[in-house]
């Protein structure tokens, strides 16, 4: 006979963190919370990594029952944090003896925002679901749980992580519909679908969800970027091929989707050597910090990435680079604030700043204020005020 110990223990962490979520007002519905005390996160998440920042980066340590004690690793798997179970695009907890570095690809969501999304769907008995970025399948259990395992499909990109989530979920007891391929490209095989939910974050959203969502449904997904600015928006698929929504309150952010990830900058040196225009700059590196501000910095400089660099001990400079067109704006600190020297066929700042000056002249509105209109030919950010401005989603 098995020890029933561990059991209670984690069903006494389950019911915790249920109250926990309650609590935060994102957990809302008797549903999902019975998903939340049905579904054991513990075998989602065998092993993962811990952060830690010292002075040499980041690095991620391994956390797993044998090393850390099964307690310590019990109580951590139910803690509402994201907890990271791939590096790199391959490296997993039990490949690593100790801290690695490595760039974040697949983890366990924060537990509070997957029952926010979820609340923030709200798929009614009998509804459809399509999940765009299974990770670990603990938010594919728990839409399992609530919805029954034929409503399900879900998508992930990476075929170990696919790999593991199915032997999760399975080990759990849920058989949703898994699908180890690119999301962006959907399902046609199960659609058309009630609803779409990505835990992975888009440029813009892709033209097979448009029509693979019944009119009538949602899509509910981050819009990011490669400058790392990012709203949740909620949006209602109409019947010809559009969509219309608005970003939802909250500092929602995910991994962005693999094939919409920013390309290698490569050497851009030659670039920032052309020939420059310098003024003083209205905005600086703050706009890199705000929540707002930066999704605005995103939506004027769609196509441009941002990297520090520094010469002999001197100031950090800021270049916001957009290799496709050539075009750059490199923040310089300066006595009273920042200047700005742009250079290429496109004066990158000046975007940023008539955007920026657009929102606050506007009140500086909470990011709920903006809208995404889809349709097939465009897809539009919008200000939704009475002149508002808008911003076109990168091709
Ligand atoms: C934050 S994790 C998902 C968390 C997950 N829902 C959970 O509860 O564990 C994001 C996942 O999206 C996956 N992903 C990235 N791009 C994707 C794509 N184009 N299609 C499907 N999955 C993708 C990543 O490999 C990663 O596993």
């Amino acid at each position: 006979m098995t020890d029933p110990a561990p059991d209670r223990l984690a069903s006494r962490h389950r019911t915790r963190l249920a109250d926990r979520l309650e609590a935060t007002g994102l957990l809302r519905s008797a549903a999902w919370r019975a998903a939340v005390l049905a579904v054991p996160r513990e075998l989602f998440v065998p092993a993962f990594f811990r952060r830690s920042d010292g002075p040499q980066g980041t690095v991620w340590a391994p956390v797993q029952p044998d090393t850390q004690g099964a307690d310590t690793w019990l109580e951590e798997v139910y803690t509402d944090e994201t907890l990271v179970t791939q590096l790199a695009g391959g490296v997993h907890p039990g490949d690593a003896d100790g801290p690695v570095g490595g760039e974040p690809t697949s983890s366990s969501t924060l537990p509070s925002l997957v029952v926010r999304m979820l609340e923030d769907l709200d798929p009614k008995e009998g509804a459809r679901v399509l999940e765009i970025g299974t990770g670990t399948g603990y938010s594919t259990a728990l839409m399992c749980h609530r919805l029954g395992g034929d409503h399900v499909t879900s998508i992930e990109y990476d075929p170990a992580t696919a790999a593991r989530a199915r032997t999760a979920i399975t080990t759990a007891g849920y058989s949703p519909r898994l699908i180890q391929s690119d999301g962006l490209k959907g399902d046609d095989d199960g659609a058309p679908y009630d609803h779409l939910i990505a835990t992975c974050s888009v440029r813009t959203i892709p033209p097979a969800w448009l029509r693979q969502v019944k009119p009538g449904g949602t899509i509910l997904t981050t819009v990011s970027g490669w400058l790392h600015g990012s709203g949740l928006a909620r949006l209602t698929v109409g019947e010809d091929g559009s969509a219309f929504g608005t970003f939802l309150p909250g500092t929602v952010s995910f991994m962005i989707a693999r094939p919409h990830a920013a390309p290698d900058l490569g050497d851009f040196s030659s670039l920032l050597r052309q020939p420059a225009e310098e003024r003083p700059a209205h905005h600086g590196q703050e706009v890199f910090q705000e929540w707002v501000p930066l999704f605005l910095t995103q939506l004027a400089a769609p196509k441009a990435q941002r990297i520090s660099t520094r010469v002999d001990g001197g100031p950090w400079l800021v270049h916001t680079i957009d290799v496709g067109s050539g075009s750059f704006a490199t923040l310089v600190p300066s006595d009273d604030g920042f200047r700005v020297r742009q250079g290429g066929p496109h004066r990158l700042w000046d975007d940023v700043e008539a955007a920026i000056d657009a929102w606050k002249a506007a009140g500086s509105p909470p990011q709920s204020a903006f809208t995404l209109t889809v349709t097939p030919t465009e897809q539009r950010v919008r200000l939704d005020t009475p002149e508002g401005p808008s911003w076109t989603l990168p091709t």
